[in-house]
């Protein structure tokens, strides 16, 4: 059962975007437009250096405006896609305005008064009657809509992941980077890295969030690994992650095994996925064909394929499997709108 909001009528609302001029933000407009968010109104917040550039929503256009203490007035849906200190100063302001909010950052995801939600898993989490739903991160909500059906049928023991992200997962300005230092590369050209610390053009290099001198485990790892465990309400879920940036631009692919519960078929595997909600399965053994990120960008549906006996196990307990999935879209902007729909029905 979805909680009532404590809050304005969600019916029409009008909706306010936080880091609209970002890669996730112009996603969020897109999401709003193509899939006819009832939006009463839409107002488009970024820093104060893009004030006064002009954006269009629904063929009109809208002017950005810087964000300031006094955005939200009037706001009833506030759509958070800035880094994690915008959302922790501006989110309280948002909904002592009287908003909802749903944060895109990390800034609240383990917060346990602010719901984790993607809506294919974990939909009777959703209650925004404390003001903020936090929108998982982007490899983990690909993850859960894979790996969620699998474990209400199958139940999960564990799962060992190894990730190929994006460039997106980092912002407009890693897209561009990487753009920009592939550009310079075929030219012969030396290219200064201002985003990452090592060349992105023709390399693959360890997430770019700190380690932890401690685990050894990256901040993009640790987030999938408690997020994962969140989402899917499996506290003591054994999980292990190595994220690691690849030369794409805004598609996530993983590598993932699931140890289930007793021996699965993998083409048992395969009929769950078909059925699930969100995913898409390609697994064409003959022609060579699996989830790939091309084929994932400007796709809502989380691509699995390559399912197959993991035979590192002889339990014959564990099955391998390969996903791809849009970062911007499933992994944020379009699971964030999605969230925003069911507020709608409540
Ligand atoms: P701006 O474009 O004005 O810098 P991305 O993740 O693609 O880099 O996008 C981040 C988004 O968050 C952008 O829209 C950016 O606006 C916005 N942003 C970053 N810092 C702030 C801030 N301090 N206040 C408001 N918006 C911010």
């Amino acid at each position: 059962m979805l909680t009532q909001p404590s809050y304005r009528s969600l019916r029409n609302p009008t909706v306010a975007i936080v880091g609209a001029t970002g890669a996730v933000g112009a996603e969020l407009i897109r999401c709003l437009e193509e899939r006819d968010f009832p939006a009463a109104g839409l107002r488009l917040l970024a820093s104060a250096r893009s004030a006064g550039r002009a954006m269009t929503f629904r063929g009109a256009p809208v002017e950005v405006q810087a964000l300031g203490e006094d955005s939200f007035a009037g706001v009833d849906l506030a759509l958070f896609a800035a880094d994690a200190d915008t959302a922790r100063t501006y989110a309280p302001l948002a909904r002592a305005a009287g908003a909802v909010v749903i944060d895109n950052s990390s800034a609240f995801r383990m917060d346990p008064d602010c719901p984790l939600v993607v809506p294919e898993v974990n939909l009777e989490s959703l209650t925004w009657s404390r003001g903020v739903v936090a929108n998982p991160n982007c490899t983990a909500i690909i993850l859960c809509v894979a790996v969620a059906p699998l474990q209400r049928r199958f139940g999960l023991r564990r799962l060992q992941v190894a990730t190929y992200q994006a460039a997106s997962g980092a912002g407009a300005p890693a897209m561009q980077e990487l753009l920009d230092s592939t550009r310079a590369f075929l030219d012969g050209r030396p290219f200064e890295p201002q985003v990452f610390r090592h060349p992105y053009a023709f390399n693959v290099f360890s997430h770019n969030d700190a380690v932890d001198p401690l685990t050894g485990y990256n901040g993009e790892e640790s987030k999938v690994m408690a997020e994962t465990r969140r989402i899917l309400g499996a506290a003591n879920l054994p999980v292990g992650v190595t994220c690691v940036r690849v030369p794409v631009l805004r598609a996530h692919a993983l590598a993932v095994t699931a140890e289930f519960d007793a021996p699965v078929p993998p083409s048992a595997v395969r009929e769950c996925l078909e059925e699930a909600a969100g995913v898409r399965v390609i697994d064409d053994r003959e022609a060579n064909h699996f989830p790939m990120p091309v084929e994932a960008q400007g796709q809502g549906d989380v691509l699995a394929g390559r399912i197959r006996r993991d035979l590192g196990d002889p339990s014959g307990r564990s099955v391998a499997m390969f996903l791809a999935g849009d970062q911007l879209l499933k992994g944020a902007a379009l699971n964030a709108v999605q969230i925003a729909e069911q507020m709608l029905v409540a």
